[in-house]
This record gives C-alpha cells, sequence and structure tokens, in this order.
C-alpha cells in the first residue's frame, strides 16, 4: 500500500453512500490514496478523529466515499475490491455502510431508515466480485450477509434518535439490481412478491468482499423513494437527491451515533472482528 499509514491503526470506517459523501462533524487528521493490487479506491480515505465518549481519547475513523468524492461513479464503475483491500490494509475490521434506497413497501416511507439484514442479488455478475481467483479458490458462507452484533448497535442508537424524527425498521430484505437505469414496473412487483423490503445498487459486491476479508459490516439503508410499483409516482433522480438532502441531518446524525457507540470499550472485540478472525482459513478447496 502506497500511503502514510496513521500511527494507530483504524478499525472502523464508513462508507457514504448518495447524499453522504463526507463527514464534516469529525477532527479531519489525514488524507490517505492508497493503491492496491485491484487498483485504487474510490476516493481518498479521509481519516478522522472521533472522541471516545468515556475517555476523550480521539478514536481514528476512516471514511470512504463509494462514488467517488464527486459522485462520479455509477454503481457498476465503483472499484469494492480496492475499497475493501484498502481498508483493510489500514487495519480496517468494521465497516458501517449508508445507502440510499428505494422503498418496496408501504409502511417503509421515504426517509425511513432500514437496517437490513438480508440481501437478493440481482446484479449481473460483471462487477468483480471477489478476492478468490487466479488459482486461490474460496467459498465463504454468506447465509447471513451483515454482522448481527453491529445490526444491534445500529438499530438501538437509531431508536435513541426518534425524537429528532429518525423512523427505524429493524430489519429487512435489500434488493441489489444492476442499475444504472432503475426496475421496470413488471420488475419492481416482483421484488415485492419475492419479499424484498428496499432496493439499492449498491450492497453488492460490497458485502460478499467484506465477508471475505473477515470484516464485520453493516448497511444502513435510508429510503428515497417508492420506487415504482406505488401510486404515488415514479422514482427519479432529483425525487432521490432531495429526500436524501431533506434528511442528510439525521444520517449524520444517526452514523455520529452509531461510531460514539463503537467507540466504547465494551465493544472493542466486536469492532476488531475477533469473532471472524480466521473464518476464511477453511474457505478453499471443496470445488
Ligand atoms: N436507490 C435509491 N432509490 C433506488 C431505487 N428506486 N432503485 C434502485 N436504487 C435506488
Amino acid at each position: 500500500i502506497q500511503a502514510d499509514i496513521p500511527p494507530d491503526p483504524v478499525r472502523i470506517a464508513v462508507i457514504g453512500g448518495t447524499g453522504l459523501q463526507s463527514l464534516a462533524d469529525f477532527t479531519h487528521v489525514a488524507t490517505l490514496k492508497p493503491s492496491t493490487p485491484w487498483g485504487t479506491p474510490s476516493s481518498p480515505i479521509s481519516i478522522l478523529h472521533h472522541p471516545s465518549p468515556q475517555t476523550g481519547k480521539p478514536i481514528p475513523i476512516a471514511f470512504l466515499s463509494r462514488h467517488g468524492l464527486h459522485h462520479e461513479l455509477a454503481p457498476h464503475e465503483v472499484p469494492s475490491r480496492a475499497n475493501i483491500a484498502a481498508l483493510r490494509s489500514l487495519g480496517v475490521r468494521t465497516i458501517i455502510a449508508f445507502s440510499a434506497v428505494g422503498s418496496l413497501q408501504e409502511d417503509i416511507k421515504p426517509r425511513d431508515f432500514v437496517v437490513p439484514d438480508q440481501i437478493i442479488d440481482r446484479t449481473k455478475g460483471i462487477r468483480p466480485f471477489t478476492f478468490f481467483e487466479g488459482g486461490m479458490v474460496g467459498h465463504v458462507g454468506f447465509a447471513d450477509p451483515f454482522e448481527p452484533a453491529l445490526a444491534t448497535i445500529v438499530q438501538k442508537c437509531g431508536h435513541s434518535l426518534a425524537g429528532e424524527g429518525v423512523v427505524l425498521h429493524d430489519k429487512g430484505t435489500v434488493v441489489c439490481m444492476e442499475g444504472p437505469q432503475f426496475s421496470t414496473r413488471a420488475e419492481s412487483r416482483m421484488y415485492r412478491s419475492w419479499g424484498g423490503s428496499v432496493i439499492n445498487m449498491s450492497a453488492l459486491p460490497e458485502a460478499k468482499l467484506a465477508k471475505e476479508a473477515e470484516i464485520a459490516y453493516q448497511m444502513i439503508c435510508m429510503s428515497t423513494d417508492y420506487d415504482c410499483w406505488h401510486e404515488s409516482g415514479d422514482v427519479t433522480v432529483e425525487m432521490v437527491m432531495g429526500n436524501m438532502k431533506a434528511n442528510a441531518e439525521n444520517a449524520r446524525r444517526f452514523v455520529g451515533a452509531v461510531l460514539d457507540e463503537l467507540s466504547k470499550e465494551e465493544h472493542g472485540d466486536l469492532v476488531l472482528a475477533k469473532h471472524l478472525e480466521g473464518s476464511m482459513k477453511f474457505a478453499g478447496g471443496i470445488t
């Protein structure tokens, strides 16, 4: 990796999506431009300092903008392998990933948040989606694509902000489609019939690669539209951006509360993803 490695290993990263391209409330201490065998990440990685709520000691947090600093990368152009490899090489073991999503359910209203626990893969296989190739064979368990212990923390933090207007759904299935076009009406209805809760273009291959890298990974989704199945009108980019912007303050508050909680000493082992260490050791050799 070619970068000025910060003195303390960074264990926690935030991957920001549409509408969350920076975390302004934190002290910026370094900008890293790592390169990896899989290319350069979507954006320079900002190292931010977040004071531990218990000791005041600064906790380093890495922030990466998934679609680039100026939203120049379409979902299928995001270099997810470089993103995950670069974060891992800094020491990251926990990722909170943020994503704007369309809602596939009436009760998930635009501007509501969802902590997904499942994914349906509707990408088209054109995105590089594994680190295991070129003679290295690996089959990773992906039954639970997100980290349940992180989900519990995220749920608690989201509900603590109910007074500020954060509406949170504790579970949900995210359909990850290829894009960049939105779904047809028939597809949107089909995803509803499959039990999809929300839809985006970003959960994969990010979640798969994090799993392969033994990183604890949880996505926070913010609903920006009702896709095109709902009578209120079809999704447009203006709709996505408008709702994202209108609720950006809550998104930042939410991520901030999660970082506050994760910075507590009691979550030290979780943040280090000790339970995932070595989980890839026996992933190979069953073809
Ligand atoms: N991201 C935000 N809204 C979306 C939608 N309706 N479909 C796919 N990705 C989205």
